[in-house]
């Protein structure tokens, strides 16, 4: 029912020469496959390279920002808004850990982003983890409802039943070589985020929603994760940077 989606997190990687390099050959590598979504992340400044590069009509591979501002427009230095995106791209990841930790976003951010993002016509990536410490101390359930809540908060269910991508992405398999096991990150995608959207949705709107599993997914692991009946693709980021190995993730979940 819910279609597969592979999307690249190329996180602080490949200015517009080296992007366009990559696209084109992930472009290449990919011709023709249908079945599966294909989303690309670049930085904010290759963005554009990409967005002109594709064909107008027919492209299997859509485009995204991996954050935007809450607000519009407005003096907020080094900031880009979901209305600058909108041209550009289709999607925009919101939430990631980088961010969370490295920029000290909070929930109450994530969601006036969210928002934008929404109110701009694009569709957004939401992610949610819990770092080690949560992990080990058993806190991974409360960590992950909480901030998909709140994140979530009033956002009415018309807004999110088609847009809203999920990605659980748990801070200690991000970037180590060591994921997540495909059954616990099935279960974490099933019995907190779906169960979680289920309590605020309602159980149909936790079906439509697709959740990816994000943290060191490599092609030699992505078949574990899409047999699992609760994800429905992967965010990647190190694997991503190479085109061989993103198509042949793209290629495991055709
Ligand atoms: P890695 O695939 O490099 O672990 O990164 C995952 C990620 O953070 C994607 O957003």
């Amino acid at each position: 029912m819910r279609t597969p989606l592979i999307a690249a997190n190329w996180k602080m990687n490949l200015g517009p020469e080296g992007g366009l390099a990559l696209y084109r050959e992930v472009r290449r590598r990919l011709q023709g496959v249908r079945g599966v979504e294909i989303v690309l992340c670049p930085p904010f400044v290759t963005l554009p390279a990409l967005a002109a590069a594709r064909p107008a009509t027919r492209s299997n591979i859509a485009l995204g920002a991996q954050d935007c501002h809450w607000a519009s427009h407005g003096a907020y230095t080094g900031d880009v808004s979901a209305p600058m995106l909108r041209p550009l791209c289709e999607w925009v990841i919101i939430g990631h850990s980088e961010r969370r930790e490295g920029h000290g976003e909070s929930d109450a951010l994530i969601h006036k982003k969210l928002h934008a993002v929404l109110d701009a016509g694009l569709r957004p990536i939401l992610c949610v983890g819990e770092g080690r410490a949560a992990r080990e101390a058993g806190e991974t359930a409360s960590v992950i409802r909480g901030q998909l809540l709140d994140g979530l908060a009033d956002l009415p269910a018309a807004q999110v039943r088609e847009p809203l991508v999920v990605a659980y992405e748990p801070i200690w398999a991000i970037g180590s070589g060591q994921a997540a096991s495909a059954v616990e990150a099935n279960r974490v995608a099933g019995i907190i985020v779906r169960a979680a959207l289920s309590d605020h949705y309602g159980e149909q709107i936790a079906a439509q929603v697709r959740v990816l599993y994000g943290g060191s997914v490599t092609p030699a692991n992505i078949a574990d994760f899409l047999r699992q009946p609760d994800i429905d693709g992967a965010l990647v980021g190190g694997a991503s940077l190479d085109a061989a190995s993103f198509a042949a993730l793209v290629k495991a979940a055709q």
